[in-house]
């Protein structure tokens, strides 16, 4: 009686346990650190996690993780000099983030380990979770047949709302991506109104 209800048990916990990716392409600590605990921890439970990441943790004890380090693939340095370097230019600012995301991307999609990932017939996740600032690695999820969760560890920005459906108006709140104060002035109003069609293109 007790095999069998160790059996049944053990069943039920392989059924709970689920393969995920995570993915992370920004080359920043700070976006990385962010997610830590969520692969620690969905690993811990039992879960089978692979992530693609800047900055491992590296932990040999959590047998549930592997982690596929990309940080040696970034030419381009931090975000905050992408922000510097526009002088407070909002369009200038985003121009840089998407240049660098874009680059940052390509490399990673271009990585042997990453490559292998993506064209081994016999790979298989049952989720994918995407840092969601880009759409497009929730591409991992159309390759894995899967459903998809994107997570951001600061607002949103105005396209990435308008994508799942949350309410908002370029009119009146300033994109989170956009150098703006709280209370636009009418040239900003037009700013970040044309901030959000820019910002739909690489989507
Ligand atoms: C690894 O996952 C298995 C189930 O898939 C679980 O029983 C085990 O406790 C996990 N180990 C660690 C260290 O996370």
């Amino acid at each position: 009686m007790k095999c069998v209800l160790h059996i049944i048990f053990a069943f039920i916990c392989a059924a709970n346990s689920a393969k995920i990716l995570g993915i992370v392409p920004t080359p920043s600590y700070s976006h990385q650190i962010a997610y830590q605990s969520l692969w620690k921890e969905l690993s811990l439970r039992g879960h089978q996690v692979t992530t693609i990441t800047t900055q491992p943790i590296n932990d040999p004890k959590l047998v549930n993780l592997t982690e596929i380090d990309v940080k040696h693939l970034q030419t381009n340095s931090l975000i905050l000099e992408a922000v510097t370097d526009s002088g407070g230019n909002t369009i200038a600012e985003v121009r840089h983030y998407f240049q660098m995301m874009i680059q940052a991307i390509d490399a990673q999609l271009d990585y042997d380990p990453i490559k292998r990932l993506i064209s081994d017939q016999d790979e298989n996740f049952d989720l994918v979770i995407v840092e969601y600032f880009f759409g497009s690695p929730l591409a991992f999820a159309t390759r894995f047949n899967c459903p998809s969760i994107g997570m951001v560890s600061v607002d949103a920005w105005n396209v990435m709302h308008h994508s799942v459906g949350n309410p908002t108006h370029p009119i009146l709140y300033p994109d989170s991506i956009a150098l703006f104060p709280q209370t636009l002035s009418l040239a900003e109003r037009v700013a970040n109104f044309f901030l959000l069609y820019f910002c739909r293109a690489p989507l």
